[in-house]
């Protein structure tokens, strides 16, 4: 087996680093090694969003970096595609190795599949039944080319089988993303995080929300966002909101003249939304871990939290990972600032300790489950 594993953008970083690991783990004592590379497509490409997990998670600098950047989405995956098969032709991979929903995962996918490429998709199956979405496209049509699936919950199975996909081809190992939170949560204690924003002297931290917001939905059209950013005004009355901001977020913004909303002050010293920049995995992770709520559109948190034990207040009208909910602390309260203002505030006021217990197979194994099934291949 020759492997390329494939990252773009910055949810893809978490998911690829165990299984990195896990497969130099398997390698030290194979007698038949996976020979793996890693190409990096360049989606993203800011320090921020991008090198600095390679640092956090120690994931090893890129065999391959395709550099295509930014664009819309059919300049995007046309670039990655047509750069991507020349890599294909080069290093004639047995299988290529995609995780999550984003545009590199589809276009990579796509090139390996018309070469005749084996395509192994990790986190498979997930459905927001919401094709406003660009990622649950790219989620339909990745699972519909790829030749082994590996799920992180029982929903997506279903979701599968559903759609024409063959038992055979589907592995339930658990949750990827959840290898890491679990082995970089003692170091992300080592974060300083907490102290540079004010938000902790001595060993005492004081109570704070956490906020995540780049949805096109969320953030794209001006009456949508102002609607999220009214809800949150009125929740940070209660307790402050920490908001490292996306660029694209960034960008709206400043077109929309939204700078009125957040408090100018570089350190937390009252009531108010406190944007600042995007930060590394050990940072984030050990600002979520504190905090009284996150309140995010993103899907991956929306599991980390579950996690944690903290509550997530997830701002869309779906999700993916129903588990989330089921099993775990999220609660999914629409784009209607009604609503939002409703479940955070019910939520802080709450006495009720948590009760989530973890979903099935989210126990740090994932990717070895993974390298197993590969290695059988
Ligand atoms: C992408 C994923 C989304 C994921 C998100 C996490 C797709 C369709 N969407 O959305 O599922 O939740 O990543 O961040 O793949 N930009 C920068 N620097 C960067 C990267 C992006 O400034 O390093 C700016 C650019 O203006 C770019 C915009 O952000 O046009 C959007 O980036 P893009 O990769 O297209 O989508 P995301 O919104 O990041």
């Amino acid at each position: 087996m020759k492997l390329l594993n494939i990252v773009g953008a910055r949810p893809n970083f978490m998911k690829i680093a165990p299984i990195i690991h896990a497969l130099n783990n398997y390698n030290r004592s194979a007698n038949r090694p996976i020979e793996h590379l890693l190409v990096h497509t360049g989606q993203h490409y800011d320090d921020k969003m991008s090198r600095l997990f390679f640092d956090d998670l120690n994931i090893p600098k890129p065999d391959i970096d395709l550099e295509v950047g930014s664009g819309s989405h059919a300049e995007q995956t046309a670039e990655i595609m047509k750069r991507f098969e020349k890599i294909c032709l080069k290093e004639c991979p047995t299988h290529i190795l995609v995780v999550g929903d984003v545009n590199s995962t589809i276009a990579c996918a796509l090139t390996a599949s018309k070469l005749g490429i084996k395509i192994v998709h990790v986190e498979a199956g997930l459905r927001s039944f919401d094709r406003t979405m660009p990622e649950e496209i790219n989620r339909i049509l990745t699972d519909a080319i790829s030749d082994y699936l590996f799920i992180t919950e029982k929903s997506a199975e279903e979701n599968l089988l559903s759609e024409g996909i063959s038992k055979e081809k589907i592995f339930f190992v658990g949750n990827v993303m959840i290898d890491t939170l679990l082995s970089h949560k003692e170091r992300a204690k080592d974060s300083k995080i907490l102290n540079q924003l004010g938000l902790k002297n001595g060993s005492c931290a004081s109570d704070y929300c956490v906020l995540t917001l780049h949805r096109p939905s969320n953030v794209d059209e001006k009456k949508n966002f102002e609607n999220i950013l009214y809800a949150l005004n009125e929740i940070s009355r209660r307790l402050p909101i920490i908001f490292p901001v996306h660029p694209r977020t960034r960008k709206k913004i400043e077109d929309f003249g939204f700078a009125k909303y957040f408090s100018q002050k570089p350190k937390v010293t009252e009531q108010g939304i406190y944007s600042i920049e995007p930060l590394g995995y050990l940072d984030f992770l050990s600002l979520m871990s504190e905090a009284k709520i996150v309140l995010t559109d993103s899907g991956g948190i929306q599991e980390e939290t579950t996690i944690l034990g903290v509550p997530c207040i997830t701002l869309r009208n779906n999700t993916e990972r129903p588990v989330t909910v089921t099993d775990g602390t999220n609660i999914i309260a629409g784009t209607e600032k009604e609503n939002i203002i409703e479940k955070s505030l019910s939520v802080l006021n709450s006495s009720k300790k948590d009760i989530s217990k973890t979903p099935p197979f989210w126990d740090g194994k994932a990717s070895k489950r993974i390298v197993d099934a590969l290695a059988t291949l």
